[in-house]
């Protein structure tokens, strides 16, 4: 009678897992497999927008080195999983990280350790719409590799909106692909010619899938390319006046990718202070 009562205990016991634990168990291995995983040196992002890169390259370096805990919050446009934001509330700086993503924003949530929290502020939003931030608010803002997905319309809007959410004095750190990254190279020629014919908005490619079929599950369906030219000009008319704008090498991107040291292009640019 005891052997039957204690089977029939095991048995309720396998049933109240099964019913209660097992949809808990489910949504933690989903919610695990939705991040994927690390290849040391890039992660890809949940919706199609490129990888998020583990690593500084100049303008990245910069941001972080020039910003001071001091001199009020910094904004990181296009954060994905927050490795530079994380990188700054390292720093003790008071991080303002956007994202389109908020799968994105939720693991930069739970990765974030308590005792920084307080000086993270978390926004999911499309960038530079319905993003509510004062005038003159940060010292400096971090938008990498975000353009990349914008038309020039929303380029030129955004560096406007950049310009007003600034401090007088503060930069604006930009980085973007070129075309010159090995799988766009088929569309070198038309970029080049369109600028030489004074074409509006040369690097907009409205079909990478056709151009680049083995990165498509990587890219939505529109993708604009940028050279120092093109993407200064766009700080230029905002207000801004130009620190620096050249190409940038990738020496740690995939071979797939890299081509002739032209693979991205790198801004800094300040909005001047007028009261000086
Ligand atoms: C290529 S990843 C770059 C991630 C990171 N900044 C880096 O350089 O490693 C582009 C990120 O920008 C986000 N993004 C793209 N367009 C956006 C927009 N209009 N507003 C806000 N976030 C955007 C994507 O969700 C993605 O996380």
């Amino acid at each position: 009678m005891q052997r039957v009562f204690c089977c029939l205990r095991k048995i309720s016991l396998i049933f109240f897992c099964c019913i209660f634990m097992l949809p808990h168990l489910m949504s933690k291995a989903n919610a695990i497999q939705t991040v994927p995983p690390n290849n040391g040196m890039r992660i890809p992002t949940l919706n199609k927008m490129g990888d998020m890169l583990l690593y500084l390259d100049e303008i990245t370096t910069a941001f972080i080195d020039q910003s001071d805990p001091a001199r009020g919050p910094i904004l990181d446009v296009g954060c994905a999983y927050g490795y530079i934001s994380s990188l700054c509330l390292e720093k003790e700086l008071t991080v303002t990280a956007l994202d389109i993503e908020p799968r994105h924003i939720a693991v930069l949530e739970e990765q974030t350790l308590n005792h920084h929290k307080k000086r993270l502020t978390t926004v999911v939003n499309r960038f530079p719409d319905h993003t509510p931030f004062e005038d003159n608010t940060f010292q400096h803002i971090l938008v990498a590799r975000v353009f990349n997905f914008m038309d020039d319309h929303q380029t030129a809007a955004a560096a406007k909106k950049l310009y007003q959410w600034l401090k007088p004095g503060g930069k604006v750190f930009v980085t973007v692909e070129s075309p010159y990254l090995k799988y766009w190279l088929n569309f070198v020629q038309y970029f080049e010619a369109r600028k030489k014919a004074g074409v509006e908005a040369p690097g907009l490619l409205t079909d990478p899938h056709h151009i680049a079929p083995t990165r498509s599950p990587y890219f939505p369906d529109m993708l604009n390319f940028h050279d120092p030219d093109t993407l200064s000009q766009f700080f230029i008319d905002a207000g801004f006046k130009i620190e620096t704008c050249h190409f940038i090498s990738r020496p740690e991107f995939p071979e797939a990718l890299r081509h002739d040291g032209r693979e991205s292009v790198g801004l800094i640019a300040v909005k001047p202070d007028l009261m000086r």
